[in-house]
């Protein structure tokens, strides 16, 4: 496959009022997974995943991709070396690759809205997962599960689902916690415990609508059924 270049905002090297842009190079997403998947990706429901070396492992609704707006970079446009500081988590020089999934966020609003979610750096593989392998950690509460996907399978698992950065189910390491404890955890760990590595819900959302999140995300580690949790 041609490989292309395109500039993105780096959403984690930017910050409101401070943009910078950088041109990567990379092979378009659609083109990827058409050869990888044929037409089976684009089936409703199906979700890209993501797995980056540390265990970190991002999930993208497939329709996402349907635009064209994504690519899988596998470098620099200007050949500097491919990292990135991240400074939420406290890092500096990141490797990036051997694969970043990056978004064309200058033409697409969705992707410039999301900042840095949904961009997993050190890609070393992908798949597919369906409606049926997400069922066990799905149950009632439906947009506390969209909101624990979105801000925390990334790096912890539900039910054998998510990622594997922080080892154990969040249903059971969260029990220890009061929902006080835990929400503070979730919008302020470093209030907790400042070394923390664990990244505070994101900031560029307004307090109102952190608090909204962290409470539905309490709400779901709290209504889960304790009986499927599998102990680390
Ligand atoms: C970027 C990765 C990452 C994300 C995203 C993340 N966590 Fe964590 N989490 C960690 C790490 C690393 C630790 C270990 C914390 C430490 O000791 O510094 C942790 C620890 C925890 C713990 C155990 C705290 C304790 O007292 O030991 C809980 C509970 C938790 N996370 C909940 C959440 C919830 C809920 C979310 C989603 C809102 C979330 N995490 C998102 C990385 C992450």
């Amino acid at each position: 496959m041609p490989a292309q270049i395109v500039e993105v905002v780096e959403p984690h090297a930017s910050s409101p009022g401070h943009e910078r842009r950088i041109g990567y190079r990379g092979f378009a997403m659609v083109g990827l997974l058409n050869r990888l998947y044929g037409e089976r990706w684009k089936a409703p429901g199906t979700e890209i995943v993501f797995f980056a070396r540390d265990g970190y492992r991002s999930s993208t609704d497939s329709a996402r991709f349907l635009a064209g707006t994504a690519w899988l970079a596998f470098g620099r446009a200007d050949d500097k070396p491919f990292t990135v500081d991240n400074p939420s988590q406290h890092q500096r020089d990141i490797p990036l690759g051997p694969y970043y999934l990056i978004w064309d966020n200058l033409h697409d609003p969705v992707a410039r809205a999301e900042g840095a979610y949904g961009w997993p750096y050190q890609v070393v593989r992908i798949d597919l997962a369906m409606p049926a392998d997400y069922a066990a950690a799905q149950p009632r509460d439906a947009e506390g599960f969209g909101q624990v996907k979105k801000y925390c399978l990334t790096c912890h698992q539900v039910a054998g689902m998510g990622g594997e950065k922080w080892r154990g189910d969040l249903r059971q390491l969260s029990r220890p916690l009061s929902d006080g404890e835990l929400k503070t955890w979730i919008i302020e760990p470093q209030k907790m415990r400042p070394a923390t590595t664990m990244p505070p819900l994101d900031t560029r959302l307004p307090d109102v609508e952190r608090n909204r999140i962290a409470d539905a995300i309490i709400r779901y580690l709290r209504a889960a059924p304790a009986t499927d949790i599998t102990r680390p």
